[in-house]
């Protein structure tokens, strides 16, 4: 197997220096790999394997001979960037949303829909955190027929990058000392609160993260139109960790014990449930590792074959870093750079 040159855009950040660790964890074979940041973090030193590597202010020229770039630095910077990658005949696996709905770009869940990487032009987008740990437990139910669905979501701090992780720390403290906090993150404090606003609101009174979880789904799971999906995401103050209470309304009937036995069996899925024992997964449960888990499943009262359940992942893992390298492995599995 042919072994590629890898470069890993934004690693001094948050995602970023997950995407560090997992590509050490998942055994990523490469020819060499380098770290780049913006001008602000370039020359400070990372850890890797036991060697010590600089980290590089990106440039365009620092692409040069690069096959695979795992990107977590902003819209903005992927891009600049992303056409100076492609041009240079290597491939971006991005973070930001700034591809994920274009037609020629594929929007991939490794375990999901990896036969949509053939279609890669250069670009491979990495979905949206509240909709990746959703995908995996979908596509194992899209059989019997995903009529309606309609999640809320409660979303960590981690999810909008190292600044809101240190204001949520911040403003818990201020907030027990009785002082003031200026939040510059978040629209309303985060401590001891719950905001039901995350990025900027569309002309239907939606969020673009709502409209995000809504669009890239029926991207991924190849849905049409005639699935109704709707969405609600709010902001928790929980650092790290993504949970959503997820209602599916299927065409056939499907009952709690076979959801439980097919996610039971599912790539990336791991099932607690048990509630009489006050076992559910929650967000404890899911920081640092890498199952999206599923429990609370019940038949759910408003829909003729429904099912409500609740699910719980690591949205820096799933939502992010893990996704991207195992994006990154399967690219490397399947020659397609
Ligand atoms: N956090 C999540 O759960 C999550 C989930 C999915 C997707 N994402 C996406 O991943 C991206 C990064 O998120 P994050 O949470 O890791 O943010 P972050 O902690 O703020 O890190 C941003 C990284 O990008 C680098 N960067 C910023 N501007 C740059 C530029 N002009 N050129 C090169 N590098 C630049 C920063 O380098 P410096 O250290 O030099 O500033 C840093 O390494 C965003 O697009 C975000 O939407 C995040």
């Amino acid at each position: 197997m042919k072994k590629p040159r890898i470069a890993i855009l934004g690693a001094t950040g948050v995602v970023g220096r997950e995407i560090t660790k997992i590509t050490e964890e998942l055994g990523i074979e490469f020819e060499d790999i380098k770290f780049l940041s913006s001008a602000r973090s370039a020359g400070s030193k990372i850890t890797f394997k036991g060697k010590e590597y600089t980290v590089e202010e990106a440039k365009p020229e620092v692409f040069d001979g690069i096959n695979i770039v795992m990107a977590s630095a902003g819209g903005s910077t992927s891009q600049k960037f992303a056409p100076e990658i492609v041009k240079r005949g290597g491939v971006i696996i991005d973070n930001s949303s700034a591809f994920r709905m274009e037609k020629d770009v594929p929007l991939v869940i490794a375990g999901v829909n990896d036969e949509d990487l053939r279609r890669h032009k250069g670009i491979i987008a990495n979905p949206n955190c509240s909709t990746s740990q959703l995908m995996l437990v979908l596509e194992p139910l899209k059989k019997f027929g995903i009529k309606r669905l309609i999640v809320s979501t409660y979303q960590a701090v981690s999810g909008a990058g190292l600044a809101a992780i240190n204001e949520l720390r911040e403003d818990t403290i201020a907030n027990l000392e009785g002082k003031s906090f200026e939040n510059k993150c978040f629209k309303k404090p985060i401590s001891f609160n719950v905001i039901p606003q995350i990025d900027v609101f569309c002309d239907n009174g939606y969020t673009k993260e709502e409209m995000k979880v809504v669009n890239e789904t029926r991207k991924i799971l190849h849905l049409d139109e005639s699935t109704k999906i709707s969405c609600t995401a709010a902001r928790v103050p929980v650092f790290n960790g993504h949970s959503e209470a997820v209602d599916i309304e299927f065409e056939k009937n499907i009952t709690p014990d076979e959801v439980r036995e097919i996610l039971k069996n599912s790539y990336g899925v791991k099932v607690i449930d048990n509630p009489e024992n006050y076992e559910y997964p929650t967000t404890r449960d899911a920081s640092g590792v890498n199952p999206v888990f599923a429990g609370r499943i019940r038949k759910n009262l408003a829909f003729d074959n429904g099912i409500s359940l609740w699910c719980v992942a690591d949205n820096l893992r799933i939502g992010a870093a893990l996704n991207t390298v195992r994006i990154c492995k399967r690219v490397i599995e399947m020659g397609l750079f």
